[in-house]
């Protein structure tokens, strides 16, 4: 069966154009069947794009789906170099289309099962991580994480308070022995770890 995450979606294509502002950017993005919140831009996403400082430098857009991170991110910080990546190859063809028709030339998209496609470190990480794959598969994708972050860097993750938001946080707690939510809204929450 597929899911979001499945890596070659086979459920018919459904393409759509969506719009997404923040700020004074405002954003056009080409979705399809088969990859996540296809219809509108997802509410935690919103929530973690709107809670998070200027970060400038080598940013990681971990599990991407069709760009509206990593795409909103690179507009927003031109100087910024975005690295977007996701198991699901129909995801990473959409992104591809939408750094071109948001007229992005500070990001690049690549298929990777985690960080297994990645070479070199980051300043920080952003993701809406892929929470139906199961604790097990973020947990360890929250493990790898701080071995991709440059001291001092970042990783911010919107994860739903029913979704265990609180346990993301003790497991983060864990790894990097800090992580602090920076916002909380809609049952959404907003977790920030610094590698120190
Ligand atoms: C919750 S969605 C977020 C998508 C997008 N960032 C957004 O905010 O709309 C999580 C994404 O992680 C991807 N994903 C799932 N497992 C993955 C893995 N092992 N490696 C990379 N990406 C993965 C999924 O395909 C999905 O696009």
């Amino acid at each position: 069966m597929d899911h979001y995450y499945s890596e070659n979606p086979t459920t018919e294509h459904r393409i759509a154009q969506i719009e997404y502002s923040l700020g004074d950017i405002n954003l056009k993005f080409t979705t399809d069947s088969g990859v996540f919140s296809k219809d509108k831009v997802d509410y935690g996403t919103n929530v973690l794009l709107r809670s998070l400082p200027p970060i400038d430098g080598r940013i990681l857009d971990l599990g991407c789906g069709y760009g509206p991170i990593g795409i909103t991110l690179a507009r927003l910080n031109p100087s910024a170099e975005i690295t977007m990546i996701d198991i699901n190859q129909r995801a990473v063809d959409l992104a591809k289309i939408n750094i071109e028709q948001n007229g992005v030339k500070n990001a690049r998209v690549l298929q990777s099962n985690g960080f297994e496609n990645l070479e070199g470190t980051f300043n920080a990480i952003i993701s809406n991580p892929p929470i139906r794959t199961g604790k097990k598969v973020i947990y360890s994708l929250f493990e790898e994480s701080i071995q991709y972050l440059e001291n001092g860097g970042s990783i911010y993750l919107v994860i739903q308070k029913k979704q265990g938001a609180k346990s993301a946080m003790e497991k983060l707690n864990e790894i990097y022995g800090n992580c602090r939510a920076i916002n909380k809204k809609g049952g959404y929450w907003i977790l920030h770890s610094v590698k120190v």
